[in-house]
């Protein structure tokens, strides 16, 4: 997947305003809020933050978010959002299945994202590597779907994941405590499309 190609140049400006959106990435962040002992002191990373969604709901309850994307017009929506999100933030623009980072984490979320990623097993050593030890990720995506979710070409690598294959893919990564559950049920006209969180942790 060419991380030059802007996929979400037309969307990013609309991308808030579809309400099953939002509920969705809602349902999503009281999950990771369940499921995960925030603390105020975190310094987090959101992997495919787009216009931040899922890290503005995250916000109140840590230090600081570095939201990573490739997408300038995703940054660029999220750039002039920064006023009404509750801790520091920090964008990244890079796409991180080429580019690696030299700082680790307490925490990385995600929502909606991976299934834009071919090498899933190679993203999950990244994130590995991202991790400070007692780290954890709380990643959030789509079950295995028919393909009829994305009307648009944005990217996709997947359509969705076997919650069998992601909890391997993590754990030959190195995590442990790894738990899969419900997070949300995103429901269009033509279909229902549940979406899970993988909790995991860098021991
Ligand atoms: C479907 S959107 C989800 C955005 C947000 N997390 C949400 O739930 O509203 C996926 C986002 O991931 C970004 N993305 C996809 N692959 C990426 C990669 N390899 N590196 C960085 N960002 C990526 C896209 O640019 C896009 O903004």
């Amino acid at each position: 997947m060419s991380s030059n190609r802007d996929y979400f140049a037309k969307k990013a400006s609309t991308y808030d305003l579809e309400k099953r959106r939002v509920n969705n990435v809602k349902n999503i962040a009281d999950k990771i809020k369940d499921s995960i002992k925030l603390k105020k002191d975190m310094h987090l990373a959101d992997f495919g933050s787009g216009t931040g969604l899922l890290l503005r709901e995250i916000a109140p309850y840590v230090n600081k978010i570095t939201a990573i994307d490739r997408s300038k017009s995703m940054n660029e929506v999220l750039r002039n959002n920064l006023d009404e999100i509750d801790c520091q933030v920090e964008i990244l623009p890079i796409d991180l299945s080429i580019e690696k980072l030299d700082i680790t984490f307490d925490g990385i979320i995600s929502s909606m994202t991976m299934h834009h990623v071919k090498d899933i097993n190679r993203l999950f050593e990244t994130f590995y590597d991202m991790l400070k030890s007692g780290g954890f990720i709380a990643l959030a995506d789509l079950d295995c779907e028919d393909g009829s979710f994305h009307s648009e070409d944005t990217g996709v690598c997947h359509y969705g994941f076997e919650r069998d294959f992601i909890s391997k893919c993590a754990k030959e990564a190195g995590f442990e405590d790894i738990t899969v559950q419900d997070a949300s049920v995103v429901k269009k006209p033509y279909g229902d499309y549940p979406v899970f969180l993988l909790c995991g942790k860098k021991i």
